[in-house]
């Protein structure tokens, strides 16, 4: 009896300090890389369940393994659910990459580190050809394109991908659970290949706090609006959802204005059209759509083209703003469905020509592609398109997208419901770019 007392007194006490921390806690999980914008560099962005530091350790890809260190830092995001979770999201910047090498890494701390992962640095110039994989509406239940994706990115197929708005469905949801899950299931992406993001209405929970909390764009806006340069393009994302929850700041509608005329001034100098003729806009919700659901891109005056005039002062819209800086290509997603337009501005069609409408156009190039699957399925389609719809489709898929160079543009549509087909092809070619090539 002694001994058993023994025993007991022992292993309380021996034991006590190993469970009061939950090693879970610790461990790093939903992984992912985004470009900072300032080339040879590249953040590192997870997550833990208890507060530890933040390192990256990593090398050139066939090297010594962890050769190299870093360490970032760690900020508590408290979720608004009723249970008030805290996660800690570490974030690592890596400097003085080498462009186009491929890296192997891990990061978390001595506490728990992650599997081994890798990525490859962003290339420098103008002269090389990034290919993209983008879409918008992806979910936690139903992600109908997410295998594709994966396989296609182990493959080394894209240099970027770009997710235009509304993740997990929704990131708060189950006091941000859904937000942690989400994050888990495409690590097996976006761990391999940075991860761009615009916000989504599905993203409004908390004044956007999981969007603003778990991505890391570059800037100062928490991810919000931001621009970054890849090979010959100029790549803007921003918010429209600026427009639409007016109880988190109407001057936010004016602040991404004065913002996105600057960037659009600045991109527009002779001297940085040069180098990079293509400006490619990113946000969720469209300026034109076909659909029948109501949304804000069914409607003539839609708040993202034209603005708001109920609003004291008036907000402006968008459309005119790109069409006078030139902008090339305008990617939206929201409806769940994917559609190309002709050249458009002001409802009218600025085909380049009859035979050629994509051959120096002359009015910005619209795309929706937010088809890639969740659990709200798919939109429909009003049953005549419109005069400035080229092409639509409401199969689940993604778009590809490479630019080849300063003249030309590549974009195809995949449905995954039609086993990774090539359902639609574009070419965008431009001789001139800026506001020239309208007349
Ligand atoms: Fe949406």
């Amino acid at each position: 009896m002694g001994c058993l007392w023994m025993f007991w007194v022992f292993f309380c006490f021996a034991a006590a300090p190993v469970l009061s921390v939950p090693p879970v806690g610790l461990q790093p999980e939903q992984v992912h890389v985004s470009y900072t914008g300032v080339p040879q560099s590249m953040i590192i962005t997870w997550t833990t369940f208890n507060k530890t530091e933040s390192w990256v350790e990593y090398g050139v890809w066939g090297g010594k393994l962890f050769q190299l260190t870093a360490q970032g830092s760690c900020t508590l995001f408290k979720d608004g659910g009723d249970e008030g979770r805290k996660l800690y999201m570490h974030r690592v910047t890596l400097t003085h990459l080498k462009p186009g090498t491929a890296y192997v890494y891990h990061c978390g701390s001595n506490d728990g580190w992650s599997d081994i992962l890798f990525f490859t640095a962003i290339k420098e110039g103008s002269e090389w050809s990034p290919k993209f994989a983008l879409f918008g509406d992806l979910g936690n239940d139903n992600p109908q394109s997410l295998a594709r994706l994966q396989k296609e990115t182990q493959l080394g197929m894209y240099d970027v991908i770009l997710h235009i708005g509304d993740f997990a469905y929704d990131m708060d949801e189950d006091n941000a659970r859904i937000g942690d899950e989400f994050m888990r299931q495409i690590q097996s992406i976006a761990a391999y290949v940075p991860y761009m993001t615009s916000p989504g209405n599905h993203e409004n929970a908390y004044n956007f706090s999981n969007y603003r909390n778990r991505f890391s764009m570059p800037g100062d806006t928490e991810s919000l609006w931001y621009s970054w340069n890849i090979g010959p393009a100029h790549i803007i994302s921003f918010s429209t959802e600026v427009y639409f929850y007016l109880e988190y700041g109407l001057d936010l509608i004016f602040k991404q204005y004065s913002w996105l005329e600057k960037d659009l001034e600045e991109a527009n100098k002779p001297e940085n059209r040069r180098v990079r003729p293509w400006i490619i806009t990113m946000a969720h919700r469209p300026m034109y759509c076909s659909n029948d659901d109501k949304d804000d891109c069914t409607k003539f005056e839609s708040y993202v083209r034209v603005g708001r005039n109920d609003t004291m002062p008036v907000a402006p819209g968008l459309e005119k703003l790109f069409y006078d800086y030139g902008v090339d290509l305008e990617l939206w997603a929201h409806e769940h469905t994917y559609e190309r337009l002709w050249p458009v501005y002001g409802f009218q069609v600025f085909n380049g020509s009859m035979e050629h409408p994509y051959v120096n156009p002359r009015a910005p190039v619209h795309i929706i592609t937010g088809s890639a699957g969740c659990r709200e399925k798919h939109d429909g389609f009003i049953p005549a398109p419109r005069d400035w719809s080229a092409f639509r489709s409401t199969d689940y898929g993604y778009t590809r997208m490479q630019i080849l160079n300063s003249t030309h543009l590549y974009l195809e549509q995949v449905s995954d419901d039609q086993n990774g087909r090539v359902i639609d092809i574009m070419w965008l070619v431009k001789e001139q770019h800026g506001t020239a090539a309208w007349k």
